[in-house]
């Protein structure tokens, strides 16, 4: 079958990727987007591989009940929301059973029963965005281009962001990164800003809980200022007290900052240099190391750690990483997570050294996008028996 051939097809569920699942005549899979599970819909392929095919939903033919009116004139074109064609709730049933099953599928193993989904506004909840210019004003880049497509509103952004972006009043560089921070103050960050301006527009603090937390938007930081505080509460409840707590990818010293009442000895290791000043400022008790969590572990014992966090991006823990941790076997392991792919990927290899699954939650922090949140409590089988 030729590339770009038109073909009728019936969906079967939906992939992790957001995309529904199908198979063609001849048994291959086919991943069609814009598609919902259950619809029969002319699709045309435009990738045809040996083993699998891919293609989009040009027409609906028979309409899933959870089919909704996309809310966004955009979609289907900047490279975000692909998900807008599907009712929140089916989104977030979309989330639990693509989870379940690549846990099913990399790991072997069955979720918790029931396991929690956290979600918040599925619409003006982005907090945080990366602009390229177009024009005189900005935009984001095209599904698969380096077309970009101009935009003077967007739907998953916050109010506060919108409002920024409508005022136009920060400056036309090539690629920006705006922070709001729920509270009023949007701060701005490019390549190539001067000092002083970083210190006046970049520099901003998040309060989560009753803890202020110092950042700038050249950072990593969370981009779901509602749901975070449920992630944090979850952690927090599962960290509980101790002597001594390791935070791995730990970007400002976020999750430290929000534990180090509980815990006399803090070590922090986040890669990013630029982050330190913050992690100083957050968590002044602590050890802040500026490193590759990889590279730290290697040199450095983590075995008498009561917890350890992990909060890698979306690739997941470096193999060396993960060998070093199954190594120190901490008393307690939570893993937050920002693809379950990779989470699964890893937790096999933590299921196969003794860990198993003390608690599992998932946050729909990108709601109308396939992406997910996930925090895992793990524990090492010997000392689960001592508890
Ligand atoms: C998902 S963010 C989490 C940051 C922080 N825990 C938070 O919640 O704000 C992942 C962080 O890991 C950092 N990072 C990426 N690769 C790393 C590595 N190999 N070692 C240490 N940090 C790394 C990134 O710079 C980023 O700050």
């Amino acid at each position: 079958m030729k590339k770009n051939a038109t073909v009728i097809l019936r969906m079967e569920k939906m992939a992790q990727g957001g995309d529904a699942i199908s198979h063609l005549e001849d048994g291959r899979i086919c991943f069609v987007a814009g598609a919902l599970s259950g619809e029969l819909a002319e699709v045309v392929l435009t990738q045809n591989k040996k083993d699998y095919a891919k293609g989009f939903a040009q027409k609906i033919l028979e309409s899933s009940a959870e089919r909704v009116t996309p809310a966004c004139p955009l979609y289907g074109k900047c490279g975000g929301c692909s998900l807008e064609h599907a009712s929140f709730a089916f989104q977030l049933e979309m989330y639990r059973s693509a989870v379940e099953e690549l846990f099913r599928r990399f790991a072997k193993t069955e979720l918790p029963a029931g396991w929690k989904i956290h979600s918040g506004n599925p619409y003006g909840y982005r907090n945080r965005a990366r602009l390229v210019r177009a024009g005189n004003g900005y935009g984001f880049r095209e599904n698969q281009s380096h077309r970009i497509i101009p935009i003077s509103h967007c739907k998953i952004l916050s109010p506060a962001l919108n409002r920024f972006l409508a005022d136009g009043k920060f400056p036309k560089v090539e690629e920006i990164s705006l922070f709001d921070n729920g509270k009023g103050k949007v701060s701005y960050f490019y390549k190539g800003m001067r000092e002083s301006e970083f210190q006046k527009f970049a520099q901003n603090t998040v309060q989560i809980n009753d803890v202020k937390i110092s950042m700038d938007s050249a950072c990593f930081f969370q981009s779901n200022l509602e749901v975070l505080p449920e992630l944090v509460n979850a952690v927090v409840e599962s960290a509980g007290s101790g002597n001594y707590l390791i935070d791995l990818f730990s970007g400002v010293g976020f999750f430290a900052s929000i534990l180090q009442k509980n815990f006399k000895r803090i070590v922090t290791v986040e890669r990013e240099e630029k982050a330190l000043v913050h992690a100083n400022q957050n968590v002044p008790s602590a050890k802040n190391i500026s490193s590759p969590a990889e590279e730290w572990l290697l040199q450095n014992d983590a075995s008498g750690a009561d917890v350890l966090i992990v909060d890698p991006p979306r690739t997941g823990l470096p193999p060396s990483a993960l060998d070093a941790i199954v190594q120190a076997k901490p008393e307690k392991l939570l893993y937050i997570s920002c693809d379950p792919a990779t989470l699964a990927r890893d937790f096999r290899k933590f299921s196969e050294s003794g860990f198993s699954i003390v608690r599992a939650e998932g946050f729909a922090f990108y709601p109308q996008t396939p992406h997910f949140e996930m925090f895992l409590e793990l524990c090492a089988k010997s000392n689960l028996e001592i508890l």
